[in-house]
């Protein structure tokens, strides 16, 4: 029997071609696993209506955590168009997979490492390593919004907050509300996630990204965890930013920064802010992670005008890769595939067109496997 139990899950577009070129790394780390693939993405919903089917999350439950790659996702009425002619007018609607993986496996942590390897020429600067823990599951993505706003909503929990008269008299068919619902145990874990990790790892402080000045009930609640949580780590200073000035300061001054926090808005912010500092899309990777189970992925989409070239960088991937090992306590594996990537990155003689390059995506995979 293999040690683990890993959902391979592929996907759409070029996700097919960055998973097999990852395949070919963890197989050169002869990783005790076995692979188990399972069915994800657009194929799936325009044949069933169900991009996530019931059996791909009974595989996730039997595994031990996943490898994702990448979907193809498409606004409501273009995902209605293309459903099986059976399907349609079912009142079936489209919800992205992945997110719906991070709500029904509670996977709370959304980790984003952002690392400028030497020699990488898409690097901003040198010497960037940052480590961002975005919130996952709650905070202004919760999902709880309304348009028009129902009258119940209006009259029960809006009417008579003094901050609604400047909204007086609007017709509530022409009003939106996203709600930004935070709960100390969100906060609290994230904000742990955080501190653990730049414990275990000797990271010399942890920021928390926020607005409290402004957002003066969620940001203040979460500031106020954050305090306490770090009164637990006295070695690791807890330093507090707010959203919009940190943006700035990622850009002057990214190398004083270390391990970042931020609820699920700000963290998906900060999160393509900082993975642009160190190369972009193709080395940007993620893991969702909860208590139990993980989902591990680079961030890009499906890209459809590369897909099926062989063409695009799966660096991204094999980074998503070396976070799973982490997870999985394969410490020296993990290791070692980090200093591959590294190696080929510094020789720069393999490099895919996002890097200035001509090499194949499975180039990349035969080079990085090679250095193991
Ligand atoms: P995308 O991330 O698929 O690609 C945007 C562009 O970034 C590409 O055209 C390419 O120029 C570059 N790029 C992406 N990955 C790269 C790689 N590994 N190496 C080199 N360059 C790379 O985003 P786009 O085009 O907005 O979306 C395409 C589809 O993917 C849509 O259906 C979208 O909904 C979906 N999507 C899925 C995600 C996921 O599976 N987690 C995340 C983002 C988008
Ligand atoms: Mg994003």
């Amino acid at each position: 029997m293999p040690k683990y139990r890993i959902a391979w899950l592929a996907g759409d577009g070029i996700g097919v071609e960055v998973m097999a070129a990852a395949r070919v790394v963890l197989d050169k780390l002869r990783l005790d696993a076995e692979y188990l693939p399972g069915d994800i993405g657009w194929e799936f919903w325009r044949a069933e209506g169900e991009a996530l089917p019931e059996r791909t999350k009974k595989l996730l439950r039997e595994t031990d955590c996943c490898l994702f790659g990448a979907i193809t996702s498409k606004p409501k009425s273009e995902a209605e168009k293309e459903l099986a002619p059976a399907l349609r007018g079912q009142g079936l609607s489209y919800v992205s997979p992945i997110v719906r993986l991070r709500q029904e496996f509670d996977l709370y942590v959304n980790q984003r490492p952002c690392k400028a390897y030497a020699g990488n020429p898409l690097n901003y600067r040198d010497g960037i390593d940052l480590v961002i823990f975005r919130e996952n599951t709650e905070g202004l993505y919760g999902g709880v919004e309304w348009c028009p706003v129902p009258p119940a909503v209006y009259d029960c929990l809006l009417a008579n907050h003094k901050k609604m008269k400047s909204f007086e008299g609007v017709p509530l068919d022409e009003m939106a509300i996203s709600t930004r619902i935070m709960t100390k145990k969100g906060c609290e874990r994230i904000v742990r996630a955080a501190f653990e990790y730049a414990k275990k790892f000797g990271r010399k402080s942890v920021t928390l990204v926020e607005k409290p000045n402004v957002l003066r009930e969620t940001g203040g609640l979460i500031t106020r965890v954050a305090r306490d949580v770090a009164r637990e780590f006295p070695a690791i200073p807890l330093w507090e930013a707010n959203i919009d000035a940190m943006t700035m300061w990622l850009i002057k001054n990214p190398r004083d920064y270390d391990v970042l926090v931020a609820e699920n808005m700000f963290g998906d912010i900060i999160s393509d802010e900082a993975a642009q500092l160190v190369g972009g899309l193709g080395f940007a990777c993620a893991g969702n992670i909860g208590d139990r189970y993980a989902v591990f992925e680079p961030t890009h989409g499906s890209a459809p005008k590369y897909a099926g070239q062989e063409k695009v960088n799966p660096i991204a991937t094999f980074l998503a890769a070396k976070m799973m090992l982490d997870w999985l306590g394969e410490k020296e594996k993990g290791v070692a595939l980090e200093a591959a990537i590294a190696a080929v990155i510094a020789e720069g003689k393999v490099r895919t067109y996002d890097m200035g390059g001509s090499s194949k995506t499975g180039e990349m995979a035969q080079a990085v496997a090679a250095k193991l």
